[in-house]
C-alpha cells in the first residue's frame, strides 16, 4: 500500500444514515458492539443459540492451546438438519428455500424446505450405498445447481466433509486437490451452461482421476448428474466406477435418520491459494462454523425470513458461496435465488431481470461485477423495477468508492445501504462490514469489526497504529468460524497464519490476514489488499507462485515471475515474466498465446496472464529473491523505482526495453 492510497483515501466525505424504517426494526443494534465486547465468550453462546443442538455444549471456548480452538465443547449437532429439517418439523416445510433459475431461459426450478428435505436425505442414503462414511472425504465439482446445494448438505449430514472445487478449475487442479484430501468419491455433472452453450465437466474429472492415480490415490466412485444431456466422450464410462445421478439418488428412499456430530467434527476443506504453488486446504468445523453463518446473515442482511428474498451471486466452488448461499442462508430458513449462468447471458440485463421477477430484497455480489455493470451503463438496469432492493451487499475485494455510489444509486435506488463485507476463507464468515441498521456507511470502508469480533491494523511490531495510519490487518481474539487448521498441515497453519505476530503474554495470539489496512481519523477501517504474494483477480484469490510453478513446467520456459497489475475491471489482472530456455530460442511467433494456453488448461481461464512478457533477465536481489515490486511497476506502466538492491541494476532497461518493444501481449 502505498502513502498515496492511504491520502487518497481520506478526502471522502460522503455519508449515509440507515434509513430510518430499516434502523427502526433492525435485527442487531448498537448496543450489541459494548455488550458483545464485555463478554465475547457469552455473546458468542447467544448466538449459538440460533442453533439446534442435540446435546448441549460444556464449554464455549477451548483456546488452551492457541491456534489450536474449540468451539462449544461437548455439543452435538448435525449441519444439515439445522440447515433443512428442523424448518420442517417447525411448519415451515411449504416454505421455498431456493428459487433455482438456470441459464436457458424459462428453466426453472423452487424447492421447498419440503422438498430439499427429501432430495438431500435421497441423496444421503445413495451415497452411503456408494461407500460414503462419517469421516469419508466427498469432493463435489459441480455447476450451479441444486444438485450442488444437495450434495453438500447430503454430505454434512453423514459428517462426511466436502471439498467442493470450483467448476472452472482445470483438470490439474482438480486432481491435485482430490489427492490432497484423499477424496473417495467425486459428484459432478455431464456438463453445465455457460454463456449459451453447454460445456463439458465429465472430461476434466476422468483426467483427474488418472492424474490422482498416478499419485497414489484412487477415487472410487463418481457420480453423476445429467444437466446438459450432452453426449460422453468416447470411453468416458467407466462401469463399476461411474454411477448416473438419476439412478443412484432418484430411487433412493427420502427417509434418512441423522447422526448427530461433536461441535468440533470435521465440516469442509476448501482450497484456496497461499504464497507457495500448493493450495491450502483451509479446515472448517461444524457447530463455531455454522453458529458464525447464521449469526453473520442474520446480522449484516438484517434477514426477515419471513418476507426477504435473499440472492448471492457467488458460486459454491468459493467460500462465498459456503457461507452465504449454503450455510448461512439455510440455517436462517430463508428464501433464496440461485442463478447458474453468467450475468450476460442470454442479454446484459439478466441479472436485474432476475431481481425483477422474483422481488429479491437482499442482493450480495463482487466489486468486479459491480465495475463491469457501470461500464455497460445505468439503462440497462434502469430498464427493470429493482424497488424491492433493500439491503446490497459487497465482497471479494475492496469496493472502490465510485462503484459503491454508483451500485447504492443505480441498483439500489439510493434507498439502500450497501454492506462492504471483509472476511475470508480462513474466517469462514463476515468479520468487518457496517451494520445496516447501524452504521453510517463510508463508501469505500468496510467500517468496523462486528460484534463479537476483535480486529486491529498494527505496525511491524505488532502495535496497534493510531488512527489515521496504515499497517496489518489483524484479528486480536478467536471467533467461532475460524478455520482450525489447513488439512494434514497444522505446522503451515501456524506459519502462514500466527508467526508474523508471535503471541506475548499481554495480547495473546494475533491472527494475520495478509491484508494491509488504514484506520481512518474516526478509527473506521479500509482494506487496502493483499500485502503477500496473492493476488485477487476478479475477487479470486490467486497464488503468484502457482501460476510461476504452471509457466515453468512448459518445456520452452527456464524461469518465470508473475505479479498482479492494477485492473480497472477486475481490480488486479495477471502479469507474467518468463525467461526462456536457451534451446527455445525465441520460442516461436505463437509463444505467448502457448504460454497462456498452458496457464488455462493448468489452473483454469481465471489464471490466465492478461499479459505476458518475454525477457532476457529476472530483476533479484544479491540473495537472490525476486523484486517483484519492480515488476509492478512494469506491468503497471510506472516509472521504475529505486533499483538500488538489485544485483544487477541494467536488468530492469533490459526489461522495460522489451515492454516498449512489443513483445507483451495484451489480449
Ligand atoms: C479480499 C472471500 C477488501 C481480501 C470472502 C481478503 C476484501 C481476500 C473484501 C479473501 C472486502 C475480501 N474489502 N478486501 N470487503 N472481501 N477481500 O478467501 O484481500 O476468497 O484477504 O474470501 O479477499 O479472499 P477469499
Amino acid at each position: 500500500m502505498t502513502e498515496e492510497t492511504l491520502s487518497n483515501l481520506s478526502h471522502e466525505e460522503r455519508r449515509f444514515e440507515p434509513p430510518a424504517e430499516l434502523a427502526a426494526s433492525a435485527n442487531l443494534t448498537a448496543e450489541a458492539y459494548e455488550r458483545a465486547a464485555a463478554d465475547p465468550e457469552a455473546f458468542w453462546a447467544e448466538q449459538a443459540e440460533r442453533l439446534d443442538w442435540h446435546q448441549k455444549w460444556d464449554r464455549v471456548l477451548d483456546w488452551d492451546d492457541p491456534p489450536f480452538a474449540k468451539w462449544f465443547v461437548g455439543g452435538k449437532l448435525n449441519a444439515a438438519y439445522n440447515c433443512v429439517d428442523r424448518h420442517v418439523e417447525a411448519g415451515r416445510g411449504d416454505k421455498v428455500a431456493i428459487h433455482w433459475v438456470g441459464e436457458p431461459e424459462d428453466d426453472t426450478r423452487s424447492l421447498t424446505y419440503a422438498d430439499l428435505q427429501q432430495e438431500v436425505n435421497k441423496a444421503a442414503n445413495a451415497l452411503t450405498e456408494l461407500g460414503v462414511r462419517a469421516g469419508d472425504r466427498v469432493a463435489i465439482y459441480l455447476p450451479m445447481i441444486p444438485e450442488a446445494i444437495v450434495t453438500m448438505l447430503a454430505c454434512a449430514r453423514l459428517g462426511a466433509p466436502h471439498t467442493v472445487v470450483f467448476g472452472g478449475f482445470s483438470s490439474d487442479a482438480l486432481a491435485s486437490r482430490l489427492a490432497d484430501c484423499q477424496a473417495k468419491v467425486v459428484v459432478t455433472a455431464d456438463g453445465g451452461y455457460r454463456r449459451g452453450s453447454a460445456s463439458a465437466l465429465k472430461p476434466a474429472v476422468d483426467e483427474a482421476r488418472v492424474k490422482a492415480a498416478d499419485n497414489g490415490h484412487r477415487v472410487e466412485k463418481v457420480l453423476v448428474v445429467r444437466r446438459t444431456g450432452q453426449e460422453l466422450a468416447e470411453g468416458s464410462w467407466e462401469d463399476g466406477v461411474d454411477v448416473w445421478w438419476h439412478d443412484a439418488v432418484d430411487g433412493a428412499s427420502a427417509e434418512h435418520e441423522c447422526e448427530f456430530f461433536d461441535s468440533e467434527h470435521p465440516l469442509y476443506v476448501m482450497y484456496t491459494s497461499g504464497t507457495t504453488g500448493k493450495p491450502k486446504g483451509i479446515l472448517h468445523t461444524t457447530g463455531g462454523y455454522l453458529t458464525g453463518c447464521a449469526y453473520t446473515h442474520w446480522a449484516v442482511f438484517d434477514l426477515k425470513p419471513e418476507t426477504d428474498v435473499y440472492w448471492c451471486t457467488a458460486d459454491i466452488g468459493w467460500v462465498t458461496g459456503h457461507s452465504y448461499i449454503v450455510y448461512g442462508p439455510l440455517a436462517n430458513g430463508a428464501t433464496q435465488v440461485l442463478y447458474e449462468g453468467t450475468p450476460d447471458s442470454p442479454e446484459r440485463g439478466r441479472w436485474w431481470k432476475i431481481i425483477e421477477q422474483y422481488g429479491v430484497t437482499i442482493f450480495y455480489t463482487a466489486p468486479t461485477a459491480i465495475r463491469s455493470f457501470m461500464k455497460q451503463g445505468r439503462e440497462i438496469p434502469d430498464r427493470h423495477d429493482m424497488s424491492s432492493l433493500r439491503i446490497l451487499g459487497s465482497v471479494g475485494e475492496p469496493i472502490n468508492p465510485e462503484a459503491y455510489v454508483w451500485y447504492r444509486e443505480v441498483i439500489g435506488g439510493n434507498r439502500t445501504p450497501v454492506v462492504d463485507t471483509w472476511w475470508q476463507t480462513e474466517t469462514g464468515a463476515i468479520m468487518i462490514s457496517p451494520l445496516p441498521g447501524v452504521t453510517a456507511g463510508k463508501p469505500g470502508s468496510a467500517m468496523t469489526a462486528i460484534p463479537g469480533v476483535a480486529a486491529e491494523v498494527v505496525n511491524d511490531e505488532g502495535h496497534p497504529v493510531p488512527d489515521g495510519s496504515g499497517g496489518y490487518l489483524v484479528l486480536s481474539k478467536p471467533w467461532p468460524s475460524m478455520l482450525r487448521t489447513i488439512w494434514g498441515d497444522d505446522q503451515r497453519f501456524k506459519d502462514t497464519y500466527w508467526s508474523r505476530f508471535p503471541a506475548t503474554a499481554e495480547r495473546g495470539a494475533y491472527y494475520f490476514a495478509g491484508d494491509g489496512a488504514k484506520k481512518d481519523e474516526d478509527g473506521d477501517i479500509w482494506v487496502l489488499g493483499r500485502v503477500d504474494d496473492v493476488m485477487n483477480v476478479s475477487g479470486h484469490r490467486l497464488s503468484t507462485t502457482e501460476i510461476e510453478s504452471a509457466l515453468v513446467s512448459h518445456p520452452k520456459v527456464a524461469e518465470a515471475a508473475v505479479v498482479g497489475a492494477k485492473d480497472e475491471d477486475t481490480g488486479q489482472a495477471v502479469c507474467a515474466f518468463v525467461i526462456l530456455r536457451d534451446e527455445a530460442g525465441d520460442g516461436g511467433d505463437d509463444i505467448v498465446a502457448e504460454l497462456r494456453g498452458h496457464v488455462r488448461k493448468e489452473i483454469g481461464p481465471i489464471a490466465t496472464p492478461r499479459q505476458i512478457m518475454v525477457v532476457p533477465e529476472l530483476p533479484k536481489t544479491r540473495s537472490g529473491k525476486i523484486m517483484r515490486r519492480l515488476l509492478r511497476d512494469v506491468a503497471e506502466n510506472r516509472e521504475v523505482g529505486d533499483v538500488t538492491t538489485l544485483a544487477d541494476s541494467t536488468v530492469m532497461d533490459l526489461i522495460s526495453g522489451r515492454l516498449t518493444s512489443g513483445r507483451s501481449d495484451e489480449a
